[in-house]
């Protein structure tokens, strides 16, 4: 039986799947390559050892769809086929609607005429809008997004609620993600933004690197201990192992939907970020504080208890190593 992964050429969808070939699952990935490269493919089997089977196609394409579910034996379904950059949602909302909400149904409707009802959805901490309270637990109160990227992640999260109280014989597991970084150790795989990146980690790496001249720090009078935005960030490989830990818990317990933070449950500030990067790379981040960003909050961190007490799952990698692995990808591909 095997996994299915659309998306899986993409930053966290690649890092999956290293992780599940690593614990002697057989996956199946597909992707069209929107947000990714053909070359991950053969860096998942390189890193793992192991071989996979791949289909280059989009979700959204129900024949091809139903093809692969015709030719294989799907047990379960890892959804990483989301478009994910806030800024780029605001411009194309059609697009983001259409492909992360559209691309979500004809997956759920297509599973559903196979009898996979196994399925692992990527949402993440945008779904809290501004955070009821700090660190932020599963049943605090979503809603409130400010960005159609988030709003996608909202609605399909109501999908699937809604989808399991139709049909209890569905078993879902819902991931909010935090804020992952990092890559994997071997400097093999990686996030590749397109264009100028919008996230922290990937800026100031590339700020390191001299290919951007200064970090624009956005806001230093927030409500912070240095004024500046407070995250949790994640080392990505053990956001990866999040998803193996869920995936047990769907094949060994009662079937349900399940909702779990995946985070570190510690917040960094902006410029300890600059200065963690500056430590573990001997590289200099210069930077400027600027104008805050509109829609950002101050502080948002997780509690991460629920997934260590029912997924036995939590976060093992420091600060450090995601600052040593962000620039050891860096240095690999550039
Ligand atoms: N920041 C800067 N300068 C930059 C980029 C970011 O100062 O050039 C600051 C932001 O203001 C914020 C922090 O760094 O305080 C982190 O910003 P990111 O853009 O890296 O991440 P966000 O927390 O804004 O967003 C992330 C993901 C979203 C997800 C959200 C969930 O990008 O996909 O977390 O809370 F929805």
């Amino acid at each position: 039986m095997a996994v299915l992964l659309p998306g899986g050429a993409g930053y966290i969808g690649s890092h999956t799947a290293v992780e599940l070939l690593n614990e002697g699952k057989e996956i199946i990935i597909i992707d069209n390559f929107s947000n990714s490269k053909p070359e991950v493919l053969d860096k998942i089997r390189k890193i793992t050892g192991k071989d996979f089977k791949f289909y280059e196609i989009d979700y959204l394409d129900r024949e091809k769809l139903e093809k692969v579910f015709e030719e294989n034996k799907i047990d379960a379904v890892l959804n990483f086929a989301g478009y994910k950059a806030v800024g780029e949602s605001v411009q194309k909302p059609l697009e983001y609607y259409t492909n992360n909400i559209s691309g979500c149904l004809v997956l759920l409707e297509t599973m559903r005429k196979y009898g996979v009802k196994k399925f692992i959805f990527s949402s993440s901490a945008t779904v809290y809008g501004e955070p009821e309270m700090i660190p932020i637990t599963e049943e605090c109160r979503t809603g409130g997004t400010t960005n159609p990227y988030g709003t996608t992640k909202l609605f399909i999260e109501q999908i699937l609620k809604d989808t399991y109280k139709s049909d209890n014989t569905w078993d879902i597991c819902i991931l909010r993600y935090f804020n992952p970084v990092g890559s994997h150790e071997s400097g093999l795989i990686g996030e590749e933004p397109k264009g100028i990146p919008n996230n922290l980690m990937p800026y100031v790496a590339r700020v390191a690197a001299g290919t951007l001249k200064e970090l624009s720090v956005f806001g230093d009078d927030y409500d912070t201990p240095d004024g500046t935005g407070v995250r949790d960030y994640i080392h990505v490989v053990d956001l990866a192992k999040g998803h193996v830990c869920a995936l047990n818990k769907l094949d060994k317990e009662e079937k349900g939907l399940y909702i779990y933070n995946l985070g570190t449950g510690k917040g960094y500030s902006v410029l300890d970020m600059v200065k963690a990067f500056e430590k573990a790379t001997g590289k200099k981040v210069p930077y400027r504080i600027t104008e805050r960003r509109e829609g950002d909050i101050a502080t948002c961190y997780a509690d991460p208890k629920k997934a260590k007490e029912e997924l036995g799952w939590e976060a093992t990698k420091t600060l450090e190593d995601m600052c040593k692995d962000s620039w050891n990808y860096i240095e690999k591909n550039s």
